[in-house]
């Protein structure tokens, strides 16, 4: 540093993520370095708030997993399902040419698809057979359950769409609106894919988990009936890739203890 220099630091007295140097600085008045001084602090501020900003966001993202979890640990899942539904939300989201940050949101928004199941019954969501219709009746409502507790704010429109949504089908058969084609949100809709092809190629209490080809030939035989063409042509888009299905999949396959 040369003599004369100025090295002013940002921050606080904690943290210095920078300094600003002005190496020549005689032809500064007094009134020159105050202004000086006075931009400094703004930026130190504006840092700071930046700062803040991504944490908050970090803490916010945070809860809502720690959310998604306490739903998926009740499932008797071990929090590897709503990660996986994410990735793979975000990779068809971005195949179905929706923009970075939306398929990112998209994909923030899908760990909370199945949050509803807090309000069933372990008996039935823990049951290690085939549901009865009657308990069918009832898990059921994990989608207007969910649909209920991320209504109370807008910020979770998208997630409260897919947790209503997301069993619906494309010909109307699904619930629990019976909604059909296009009524059914486009995040819905991919998120369908999403799940069904997770819960089939993973164990369950009442299935092994299947192989990736006989995975995929379900969605193919599926596509147009239960699922939007267009998501599962994207889906065999990924494959054909080799982004769908990865290897660690496939060794990882029967790690699910519970539905
Ligand atoms: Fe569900």
């Amino acid at each position: 540093m040369k003599s004369g220099a100025l090295l002013l630091p940002l921050g606080n007295k904690l943290q210095v993520p920078g300094f600003i140097y002005l190496e020549s600085t005689h032809c500064l008045t007094k009134n020159d370095r105050h202004l000086i001084q006075v931009m400094v602090n703004q930026c130190s501020s504006a840092l700071e708030n930046l700062k803040l900003h991504f944490e908050l966001k970090e803490a916010n993202r945070e809860s809502l997993y720690m959310l998604a979890m306490a739903a998926e640990f009740k499932d008797q899942n071990t929090g590897n399902h709503i990660r996986r539904i994410s990735e793979y939300t975000r990779l068809l989201a971005l195949e179905m040419g929706l923009r970075a940050e939306e398929a990112e949101e998209c994909a923030q928004a899908s760990i909370l698809h199945d949050i509803g199941k807090l309000g069933i019954p372990d008996a039935i969501l823990q049951k290690p057979a085939r549901l009865t219709e009657d308990e069918f009746t009832f898990i059921r409502r994990h989608t207007t359950l969910g649909a209920r507790i991320l209504e109370r704010h807008h910020w979770f429109q998208l997630a409260k769409d897919i947790a209503l949504y997301h069993h619906e089908h494309w010909d109307g058969g699904g619930y629990p609106l019976g909604l059909r084609g296009n009524e059914i949100p486009l995040t819905a809709r991919i998120v369908s894919v999403a799940d069904v092809y997770d819960a089939l190629s993973h164990k369950r209490p009442y299935k092994e988990a299947w192989e990736p080809e006989r995975c995929i030939a379900n969605l193919r035989e599926n596509a147009g009936t239960k699922f939007d063409q267009t998501v599962v042509d994207a889906f065999l888009r990924l494959t054909d890739r080799g982004v769908f299905p990865r290897e660690s999949e496939k060794k990882t396959g029967s790690e699910e203890t519970g539905k």
